[in-house]
């Protein structure tokens, strides 16, 4: 069941294998949820910041799949955690969306102009209101990853964070699993700037793999779920095909072995202090 194996994720059933729509806009978005859809992918990443609601929702409107064969995830950016306006942006989603609720329903980047708990609160009662099933966090260090524990009365489903093979994340998946909450891996082809990398190219070659299937079977062998992004057809089908092979322990350590210390892509003025 390729496309409907999930994380254990604080009760959440969050399917390993998600469509990334950042930076895809207008109807090249509609078009591609919905062929992912109609491919079998189960699970689609969206955010207020990509300005691609609208179209997500249309997609998904148009792949006639009942909604809640579908894992829907969108992300409050990280001016609009206030309370009210955490609710009205979310509201304001699902209007964009034409859904009733999003299944996830995640703090896009923390903002430490705003108490953590104050907005933790509000993500709660956006759920107990029937906005979202579940919520979750996204790019929160350790520290922020354990003031969230504290301070939300709802299970937290999932950390989404920058996670391939050239940025060692293990302290923060720790923290994660310590908590039972799941990661959730953006970037998880590593922008398409791996293609050429030796190791990864020579593993690929011995499963008769390509090296985004590679970086992505490298996450889902350890219980990751990943979103990995594609405007292009054919490449919806080969960043599925990652459920018919296993990596060795071997392998999974030469990968591991990848990560350096500028591997991190994504580190806007607004980040927090990351763990390393
Ligand atoms: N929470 C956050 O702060 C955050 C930050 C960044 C991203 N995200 C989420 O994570 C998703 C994925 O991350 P990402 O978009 O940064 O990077 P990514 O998924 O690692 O890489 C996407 C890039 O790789 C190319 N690509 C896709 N499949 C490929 C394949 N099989 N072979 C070679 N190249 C391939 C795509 O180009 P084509 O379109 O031409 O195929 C695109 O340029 C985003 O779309 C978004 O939903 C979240």
């Amino acid at each position: 069941m390729p496309f409907t194996e999930s994380a254990p994720a604080n009760g959440a059933n969050i399917p390993l294998l998600g469509l990334g729509t950042w930076d895809i806009r207008g109807d090249v978005c509609t078009r591609i949820v919905r062929q992912a859809i109609a491919l079998g992918y189960r699970h689609v990443d969206t955010a207020q910041a990509y300005e691609n609601e609208r179209e997500i929702g249309e997609g998904i409107r148009n792949s006639g799949l009942p909604r809640e064969e579908l894992h829907v995830t969108t992300k409050v950016w990280w001016t609009q955690l206030a309370p009210a306006d955490l609710l009205r942006s979310t509201r304001e989603s699902l209007a964009r969306l034409k859904l009733e609720y999003v299944d996830l329903l995640l703090i896009h980047w923390p903002n430490s102009s705003v108490p953590l708990d104050q907005t933790i609160a509000a993500l709660c009662k956006a759920k107990r209101d029937g906005m979202t099933k579940h919520i979750g966090v996204s790019n929160f260090t350790t520290a922020l990853i354990d003031q969230a524990v504290q301070y939300s009365t709802e299970p937290i489903a999932t950390n989404q964070i920058e996670l391939h093979p050239y940025l060692d994340q293990s302290k923060v998946i720790t923290a994660c699993k310590a908590n039972g909450i799941s990661v959730t891996a953006y970037s998880p082809i590593v922008r398409g700037k791996a293609g050429d990398d030796p190791v990864l190219a020579k593993i690929g070659r011995a499963h008769r793999k390509s090296v985004a299937q590679v970086c992505l079977r490298f996450l889902a062998q350890q219980g990751i779920v990943a979103i990995p992004r594609t405007s292009k057809v054919e490449r919806l089908t080969e960043n599925s095909e990652i459920f018919d092979f296993e990596l060795s322990p071997a392998e999974m350590l030469e990968i591991r072995g990848l990560a350096k210390p500028d591997g991190r892509m994504v580190n806007p003025s607004w980040a927090p202090k990351w763990d390393r």
